[in-house]
């Protein structure tokens, strides 16, 4: 699991949300996109959102369903997916479905991934932090993922907050490390 790799395990909770860390060069953003290309452009039912301020992922931007970069665009894709959140919500609650599962007829709602590229440098900000904070506690239930690529696992790394880190942190688990030399 270890290493500086691209290869990827195959054991892994589709719905949960995914952590890459690691050391810049360690290879976290290549395998973030391995994982954004298998699991969600790939699969049916998933809509792929790509959160890219430094354009690590640039080359992605064709392919997936939105893709933003600009700190001001970024800010109006998470207050839309806030309220895109609250409403799916209300909507899965409402016809008394416990939880999302992909394909689902009842909701026949995709999930929607979003990979946050940098997302230390994204969440460092307090209300992205909060806008996100806020998502994270309805996910599960309202069928939003979240793929987080971040330089280590301190509270730090996650806007300071102890709901995103944890909700991550429970998920899948990637490290990444520079191969010695
Ligand atoms: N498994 C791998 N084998 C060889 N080179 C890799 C591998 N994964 C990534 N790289 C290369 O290493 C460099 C850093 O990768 P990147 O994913 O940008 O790392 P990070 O996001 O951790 O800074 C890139 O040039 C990338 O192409
Ligand atoms: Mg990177």
């Amino acid at each position: 699991m270890f290493g500086r790799r691209s290869d990827r395990t195959t054991d892994h909770d589709l719905n949960a949300h995914d952590v890459f860390y690691g050391p810049v060069g360690s290879g976290k953003t290549s395998l973030a996109r391995t994982y954004m290309e298998e699991d969600d452009l790939e699969r049916d039912g998933v809509e792929t959102w790509v959160i890219d301020p430094f354009l690590a992922m640039a080359e992605c931007r064709h392919k997936v369903d939105r893709y933003v970069r600009e700190f001001g665009e970024i800010d109006e894709t998470l207050a839309f997916l806030l309220a895109e959140t609250y409403s799916r919500a209300e909507l899965i609650a409402g016809l008394g479905i416990k939880g999302f599962a992909v394909g689902d007829q009842r909701h026949d709602l995709p999930l929607i991934s979003v990979t946050i590229a940098d997302a230390d440098a994204v969440l460092r900000d307090l209300r992205r932090g909060r806008a996100v904070e806020q998502v994270m506690r309805m996910s599960r239930r309202a069928g939003i993922k979240f793929r987080l690529v971040v330089l280590d696992l301190s509270l730090l790394s996650f806007g300071s907050s102890e709901v995103i880190r944890s909700s991550a942190v429970n998920g899948n688990v990637l490290a990444c490390e520079k191969a010695s030399a």
